[in-house]
């Protein structure tokens, strides 16, 4: 047995008994056999004279020194992934620490590794310490210079954080590069990547003047894949000085793509790490879904600059700190960027489907978890999305220019250090001038909070009440939940649609059809006067709290929100509720073997929808899109995967018939004329296009597509200049007709099997293939040439699409879809540990499902607890699940 990594809590928390000042790097590069030779200068932090203790893992120490003098092995021990020094001066001192690595044998892809035959780094979280020793939390702040030395040849390139002060040759047809980040930061922002790579240089000239050089660094056959990545940089850096008056603090600014990153993205001070997904585009190889991706997540890392950087985290508990700060701040950006309302759906979809689900299974957990075995099983949507919603709360709240304020304070007072959420949250008091410890609540609570809203209307009065009850189940953490305190933005709607001015006593130039209500109690009441007739509530406007709502309303209300609302988001929402009731209802029906329909009332819905060509066809498409399969089983008391994916499918297919008309005059006037541009407008007009195609070649269950709907797909997968339209037609034809599929799938593969991020489309599209047999057909995509278990890309495209997106198979009643996981986790799990412990994720919803299926799924987690070497992340989620 291995000793099992002990649990960390955040009320344990002690300040760092020494500080480095500073940090010198060697790193003699090597495949197997990497030397790194560290310098570090200490200072004790505290009065009492403590041991200096640094981590260090999966490293050899071939030798330290304190103060210039060689340590013999009994002035230290290195036990445990410590390396403790018992005796240490009382005034500052040095300390100097050899360590050999082996980069080669490194899959796990966490510290120095090898991806595509080039060194790289991933340091966040607790990664460094598998380079060299070091105090490896981010309360410890170090100016760092760090000497790269490589082979010219294959590592003609050498980078690390901060600026190049001196470069040249050495012996044996080595070079070596010196870099000096002259901001002080944590270890987990430091990076080094060397290799046969070429530069696209661009420069970005800040608002005050300076100009900063910009270098995406890429393998020579991504070199004309850049332009959208650099593209996208300069907007987000334009954004950050328009909209939170942030400049870039450093001369130069760059991006390394690899194939081969556990996560997208990594915001290394000056030296970015990307996933390749996240930078390479072309028109005919990224999707606009892509170049969104690209566009958010290059701004993403770039605004750690100041969220994440320039202010860190005190601890890993505070991760929210800057994970959801960064997300808003994404968010807001794209939201500029494209579609604002589109944007919001989009957000809320993940959050409803996905961080809703997190919220009620065994990982709950608040958005400053209490407690962690293992940190890298916590870079959750909790953390990233749901904190996002909470900044967006204090937006709300705040409004526009107050937060703004709150950040300025927030930026002011702890430039330069490592804080907490509640140093966050008190800059936003200061700016608000008003208590904000009940909204703190947001931050220790988990569990998705409920409101049940009742409206009370007194024609004799004119009188509208409002009653909002709020509770929230519980959660290891919280049994007991005290109330939240949250915006709920609400409009009135008179039976004409028309909208009631509940917002009068604001001042002149707001929006007097809003009302912003503020819910702290477990139940409170609002009252409305002045109101002639019984209103239509749209509540919660552009979901403006992280809840769930129980809202008892009737259809022709629902028809009312659907044509009328001025709050787009709850348009689209209105439309969603009255999908989601037929679903629910059919679902009944086919679980008690009763035929399923749709009604006419929902396809007149939709129908309105289509043919509105006022709104942005990107609405239209979120708008005419059924409400996810996820986001339906969060409904049921016990989730019927197989009756989800039956009635969705049906109502698809039902619709594709009963609109065919329409949706093909639709799909024809949005066939464009221009060659591919990424741009909204364009990408809208594709979204909805291919919005109707997949209406049209939806199959109902078991049934066949007529030749010439088939043949539309076919022609526009061979006609299209662009991935965008070429993927979404095979799409299409893959789903509906499984011979057509293969034909055209043979063809992708031929055309793009050089290109490993299109193959990874391939991969996932078959993974997701909703026509029986797609578990045979994964399980031999995984000895095929193009599969490596040891590239997360490929696990993620392979693996999880089939595992967490294709629900019906996955849980297919013979129970093969969780053997196929078990299976794949306890390979993967040796190699890559932070991959195995996250493919987990369907499993350990096991609760949700019917005995049958909760009884093999908990097999597959106990088989994988019962594994010789399961890893710590990999155990913490499995034992979490299993918990009683
Ligand atoms: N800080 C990164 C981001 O959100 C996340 C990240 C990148 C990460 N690589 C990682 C987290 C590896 C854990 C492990 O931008
Ligand atoms: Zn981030």
């Amino acid at each position: 047995m291995i000793a099992q990594k002990k649990e960390t809590f955040l009320k344990d928390y002690q300040p760092p008994a020494y500080l480095v000042d500073r940090v010198d790097l060697r790193i003699e590069l090597d495949a197997q056999s990497t030397l790194v030779q560290s310098r570090l200068l200490c200072r004790p932090n505290q009065q009492t004279k403590k041991p200096l203790v640094l981590n260090g893992k999966r490293l050899e120490v071939v030798q330290v020194a304190l103060n210039g003098s060689v340590l013999t092995r009994n002035r230290f021990t290195f036990t445990d992934g410590l390396l403790t020094i018992a005796h240490v001066p009382a005034e500052p001192f040095e300390v100097a620490v050899t360590t050999r690595i082996n980069p080669a044998e490194n899959t796990a892809l966490e510290g120095l590794y090898l991806s595509s035959g080039n060194y790289c780094t991933q340091c966040e979280p607790e990664g460094f310490r598998t380079i060299t020793c070091f105090p490896d939390r981010p309360d410890v702040m170090s100016v760092f210079t760090t000497t790269v030395i490589g082979d010219k040849t294959s590592c003609p390139v050498l980078l690390a954080n901060g600026n190049l002060m001196a470069s040249g040759d050495l012996d044996d047809g080595r070079h070596y590069a010196t870099w000096h980040d002259p901001f002080p930061k944590p270890s987990y922002l430091f990076a080094l990547v060397a290799g046969d790579l070429v530069r696209i240089s661009d420069t970005f000239t800040t608002r005050s003047g300076r100009t900063v050089a910009l270098h995406i660094y890429v393998e020579a056959r991504n070199r004309d894949k850049c332009g959208h990545a650099m593209r996208s940089l300069k907007k987000a850096m334009r954004w950050d000085e328009e909209h939170f008056g942030r400049e870039y603090d450093l001369d130069l600014y760059m991006i390394v793509a690899v194939d081969d990153f556990n996560m997208g993205a990594m915001e290394n001070k000056g030296l970015n790490v990307f996933n390749s997904k996240y930078v390479l585009a072309l028109p005919e190889t990224a999707t606009d879904a892509d170049y969104e991706g690209i566009e958010a997540v290059i701004a993403h890392e770039y605004f750690h600059n100041w969220t994440g950087n320039r202010i860190t985290c005190r601890d890993w508990f505070q991760l929210s700190l800057k994970e959801g700060l960064t997300v808003f701040r994404d968010q807001e950006f794209t939201a500029d960027m494209s579609s604002r309302p589109v944007k919001r759906i989009e957000d809320v979809n993940i959050i409803r489907s996905l961080q809703f689900r997190e919220d009620s299974g065994p990982m709950a957990h608040p958005v400053r978890p209490p407690s962690f075995v293992e940190i890298n099983n916590f870079y959750t949507l909790t953390v990233y999305n749901k904190g996002a919603e909470v900044i967006r709360m204090l937006f709300t709240l705040l409004g526009a220019e107050t937060f703004r304020q709150g950040m300025d304070i927030y930026f002011d007072r702890h430039d330069g250090q490592a804080v907490t959420c509640d140093d966050f949250v008190a800059a936003m008091e200061t700016a608000w001038g008003k208590d904000l410890s009940q909204f703190k609540r947001w931050y220790s609570q988990a569990g998705t909070p409920e409101l049940t809203v009742t409206g009370h209307y007194s024609a004799a009065d004119q009188q509208f009440i409002l009653e909002i009850e709020q509770s929230c189940p519980p959660t290891r953490e919280s049994v007991v939940k005290e109330p939240f305190f949250m915006p709920i933005a609400i409009g009135l709607l008179d039976e004409n649609g028309n909208a009631l001015p509940v917002n009068t006593d604001a001042g002149t130039g707001t929006d007097t059809d809003t009302k912003m209500l503020i819910l702290s109690e477990q139940r409170q009441q609002y009252f409305f006067p002045n109101i002639t007739s019984k209103p239509t509530v749209s509540f919660l406007r552009n979901f403006s709290a992280p809840v769930k709502v129980h809202h008892a309303q009737s259809e022709e209300e629902l028809h009312r929100l659907m044509t009328h609302d001025t709050d787009p988001f709850n348009r689209w929402e209105a439309g969603q509720t009255l999908s989601l009731r037929h679903i629910l209802e059919q679902i009944a029906n086919f679980q008690h073997q009763q035929p399923i329909s749709i009604r006419h009332r929902l396809v007149r819905g939709l129908r309105d929808f289509l043919l509105d060509t006022d709104l942005d066809p990107a609405f239209t498409a979120m708008a005419v899109t059924l409400p996810t399969e996820n986001w339906i089983g969060q409904q049921m008391t016990i989730i019927d995967p197989v009756a989800i994916f039956s009635v969705r499918q049906q109502f698809r297919a039902q619709i594709g018939l009963q609109l065919r008309d329409e949706l093909l005059q639709r799909y024809h006037d949005l066939t464009g004329d221009i060659p591919y541009q990424y741009n909204a407008v364009e990408a809208a007009r594709r979204t909805l296009r291919n919005t109707c195609l997949a209406y049209l070649l939806a199959p109902e269950i078991g049934g066949r597509l007529t030749p010439e709907l088939l043949q539309l797909g076919t022609e526009q997968y061979q006609r299209s200049d662009n991935m965008t339209d070429s993927i979404a037609a095979l799409g299409c034809v893959v789903n509906a007709d499984a011979a057509a599929g293969a034909a055209l799938l043979a063809d992708f593969y031929t055309k793009w099997q050089h290109d490993p991020l299109v193959v990874d489309k391939w991969l996932a599209l078959q993974a997701g293939c909703s026509l029986p047999g797609t578990l045979e057909h994964v399980k031999n995509l995984t000895g095929h040439a193009s599969f490596s278990i040891k590239n997360p890309n490929k696990v993620r495209a392979l693996i999880a699409t089939f595992c967490a997106t294709n629900h019906n198979q996955f849980h297919a009643a013979d129970g093969h879809g969780y053997c196929f996981l078990g299976d794949q986790v306890i390979r993967l799990d040796p190699l890559n540990p932070q991959i195995a412990a996250r493919m987990l994720t369907p499993l350990t919803q096991w609760r949700r499902y019917d005995p049958t299926r909760q009884q093999m799924m908990c097999e597959q987690l106990e088989r994988i607890r019962r594994q010789p070497l399961v890893s710590d992340d990999v155990q913490e989620v499995v034992d979490r699940s299993l918990q009683k």
